[in-house]
């Protein structure tokens, strides 16, 4: 349970709800809830803003929280539409349905937040981008709150951390959670644990289920990044978390063409007030983005497939290259982080990061490639590389460590890149 200091402070904040109701808990019943718009979202309001994104975008949707709807994975089942819902170019709407501006919903965000909604076993909430989607989560918490999260998380998250902190906004600790005793000790005084699994660029796994388990118990409210994984790969929110979070501009999207990003929670409280957040702050999807990222999610589990089954050759085939030190990939049986994995994850990814010996060795590499382009995203049809140390915060990565992101090319011609490139 919380302790009172925490639920004071998370009751004004509105995150009680999640801390009262673990996050398999699923609420019935919907607090009239003011958007910063003046529209009040009663569950009626809520109902008929539903069935105007039904009407407008040919959406069949399964509310799964209130089981009003049916939902058939962002599509329309109605005879003659298009297959597809079409991105709604709209910034306002007549007078008289259920939203009027579109900034408070949009049918296309509402098709891909659906189908990734039904992925993750949540409902979802998309943003403007992964970042956007951290910074909303983040901001939910009162003034002083204690964040935990990974030393090795995703620089941008990172980022966000220190910049709160230094305006003494939020406390931050940064722990090594894959030490699993680090990570539940860390509770103690916690408000939120923030977690990435496998992390950005050291692919350290975390033990999701007793840490989560145990933030559960502690009252502590869990986020999770899921971006590497994907929904089809892990479901933290089965594992327990509260919410998850992605940067959809990655495998989601898969096309290096977008940015977007999205929560997922069955917390309908916290989504209710993400919502109102994102109306508030302005932070909103572009229509095309989520047009676009929905269409993306349709093919992702054949990129992944592809992505994921390259990526353990090639990890194999680089362990056993000479000029390469170490290799970074839970898959391989002898990475730190194999038996773990296979526990939570229902496959390795298409993400590898290996070492070399030195920053000058890894640049050379780097400009030697052909068919792998060096970029500093991932999660893309294309293969991508970034030597992560060369980035400004990233300096406890291993200088000579490179993030290559597996894409859907030909194994065989991505090895003989690297090989060649290797010389
Ligand atoms: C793990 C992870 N989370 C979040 C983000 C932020 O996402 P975006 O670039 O869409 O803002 C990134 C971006 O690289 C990431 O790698």
């Amino acid at each position: 349970m919380a302790t009172r200091r925490q639920a004071d402070r998370l009751s004004r904040s509105g995150w009680l709800a999640s801390a009262g109701c673990p996050c398999r808990s699923r609420s019935v019943s919907m607090p009239a809830h003011q958007t910063p718009t003046g529209v009040v979202l009663t569950p009626e309001r809520r109902l008929a803003l539903l069935q105007w994104a039904v009407k407008v975008s040919g959406v069949v949707i399964e509310d799964d929280y209130d089981s009003e709807f049916r939902f058939c994975a962002g599509r329309s089942d109605r005879a003659g539409d298009p297959f597809n819902v079409p991105p709604t170019f709209a910034s306002t709407y007549r007078d008289g349905g259920a939203v009027g501006y579109g900034r408070w919903g949009n049918p296309s965000w509402t098709a891909f937040e659906t189908a990734l909604g039904a992925l993750e076993g949540g409902a979802a909430l998309a943003f403007a981008s992964g970042q956007s989607a951290i910074a909303a989560v983040l901001e939910t918490l009162p003034m002083g709150a204690e964040v935990v999260f990974p030393a090795d998380a995703y620089l941008g998250t990172r980022q966000f951390l220190a910049d709160v902190a230094t305006r003494g906004r939020f406390v931050c600790r940064g722990i090594d959670a894959t030490n699993t005793a680090e990570a539940i000790s860390a509770l103690k005084s916690a408000d939120l644990l923030w977690l990435e699994s496998p992390t950005n660029p050291m692919l350290g796994v975390v033990d999701l289920a007793p840490v989560l388990g145990a933030a559960n118990s502690n009252g502590v409210l869990s986020v999770v990044d899921n971006t590497f994984a994907t929904p089809l790969l892990q479901k933290p929110l089965d594992l327990g978390a509260t919410a998850v979070i992605h940067s959809a501009s990655k495998f989601i999207g898969g096309h290096s063409d977008l940015l977007l990003g999205c929560i997922v929670t069955r917390d309908e409280d916290l989504r209710q007030r993400l919502h109102s957040r994102r109306t508030l702050h302005g932070g909103i999807p572009g229509t095309m983005e989520a047009y676009l990222a929905l269409r993306g999610l349709r093919t992702l589990a054949l990129r992944l497939r592809q992505g994921q089954a390259s990526a353990q050759r090639l990890a194999e085939r680089l362990a056993d290259h000479r000029l390469v030190t170490r290799v970074r990939y839970p898959g391989l049986v002898t990475d730190q982080w194999h038996v773990r994995a296979s526990k939570q994850m229902s496959g390795f990814g298409a993400l590898i990061s290996f070492e070399v010996a030195d920053a000058d060795t890894a640049d050379r590499l780097v400009d030697g490639l052909r068919l792998i382009v060096g970029g500093t995203s991932l999660g893309g049809v294309e293969s991508t590389i970034d030597r992560r140390n060369r980035w400004p915060g990233e300096e406890n990565v291993p200088a000579g460590l490179l993030r290559l992101s597996v894409g859907i090319e030909d194994c065989d011609d991505l090895w003989n890149d690297l090989k060649s490139a290797l010389q």
